[in-house]
């Protein structure tokens, strides 16, 4: 007994000195490891983030199969894709989730956003703007979303088109339930709540190429049973908002996020959390923390990953 102890120890001592499966392995200002463990190879993603993919035979038929209680001793490969199912990083989040949007009801137009008060649903029509308003990044405001919802309202069963600017606006805490968003513009949602608790629950968003949800208020936003496919950053707590600060706590819960940046930008100084649970992420970063400007300066990033204090998760896996 004495020597399997002291042998499964000693293996330990060992695979720390190197990057863990799906761990960070490089980036600007890492000073972690930059090998992985045996059978992981550490892959430059962006220059400021390298990861610990597992090494494969690299055809495109094989697809390989690692158990939740896994060495590498226990990793098996199938060339058959139709049978298999992947599951890798820890755990099962994300699952149950309708991953391609619903058949529209039919589609319409409006030439300029409607107000919602109480709650609404929009019968799974699609809804865009005539004349289009999306001009990509240039940050414009309430007046180019599609829905502008009042203190308290509820939105619900619609698929928000390509040629609106902002998507929804929520002036106080909202609640968002099985919307779509086919082509995001600037961004999909903009929370602006004093306090409270706003919910995006059900639904997804498509290439938002910088933000799904921009956090301007206070309090706490949860994303629950959601799917992004193409993002730059899922939620964003304001870097440089006039009167900037916080918290604003962001919950992420059983989500699918696929082909993306980050999870969750926050700003530590500001008391900032996100946390994520029961969820997948097959690229980027789960969180990237910046010390947030309230004169209008850009934020300075100070770091990224799970911090065990502001950016914490539990249950997510990285293979979806
Ligand atoms: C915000 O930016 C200004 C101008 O660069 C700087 O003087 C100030 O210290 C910054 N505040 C924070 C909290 O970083
Ligand atoms: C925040 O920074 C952006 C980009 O640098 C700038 O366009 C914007 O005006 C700033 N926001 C405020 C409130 O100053």
């Amino acid at each position: 007994m004495k020597q399997a102890t002291f042998a499964i120890l000693a293996t330990a001592a060992l695979v720390s000195a190197q990057a863990q499966p799906w761990a960070q392995c490089g980036g600007s200002g890492w000073t972690g490891p930059t090998t992985c463990v045996s059978g992981w190879t550490c892959v430059y993603s962006n220059d400021w983030y390298s990861q610990c993919i597992q090494s494969s035979g690299g055809s495109g038929t094989t697809t390989t199969v690692t158990t939740k209680t896994t060495t590498k001793s226990t990793t098996t490969k199938t060339t058959t894709k139709a049978t298999t199912t992947t599951t890798a990083g820890s755990g099962s989040g994300g699952t149950g989730l309708t991953t391609v949007v619903p058949a529209s009801a039919g589609s319409t137009t409006l030439p300029s956003a409607k107000v919602i008060s109480g709650v609404w649903d929009g019968g799974m029509l699609k809804y865009d703007r005539n004349p289009k308003v999306c001009a990509e990044q240039t940050e414009t405001g309430e007046a180019d979303a599609m829905f502008i919802l009042e203190s308290g309202a509820t939105i619900r069963n619609v698929i928000i088109g390509p040629n609106q600017a902002e998507g929804i606006h929520c002036r106080g805490p909202c609640t968002v339930e099985n919307v779509w968003w086919l082509d995001v513009c600037e961004d999909a949602i903009t929370i602006k709540q004093s306090s409270g608790n706003s919910y995006i629950t059900g639904g997804g968003a498509f290439k938002a190429s910088d933000k799904v949800a921009q956090f301007n208020g206070r309090g706490t936003l949860t994303i629950k049973n959601f799917y992004v496919n193409d993002y730059g950053k899922v939620v964003r707590s304001c870097g440089n908002c006039s009167g900037n600060g916080g918290p604003r706590n962001i919950v992420i819960d059983n989500i699918i996020a696929t082909s993306g940046g980050v999870l969750c930008g926050i700003n530590t100084n500001y008391g900032d959390t996100c946390k994520i649970s029961n969820s997948c992420q097959n690229s980027g970063k789960y969180c990237d923390r910046y010390t947030g400007n309230s004169s209008g300066a850009e934020p300075t990033k100070i770091g990224s990953g799970p911090d065990g204090t502001y950016c914490t998760t539990t249950n997510v896996r990285t293979s979806c």
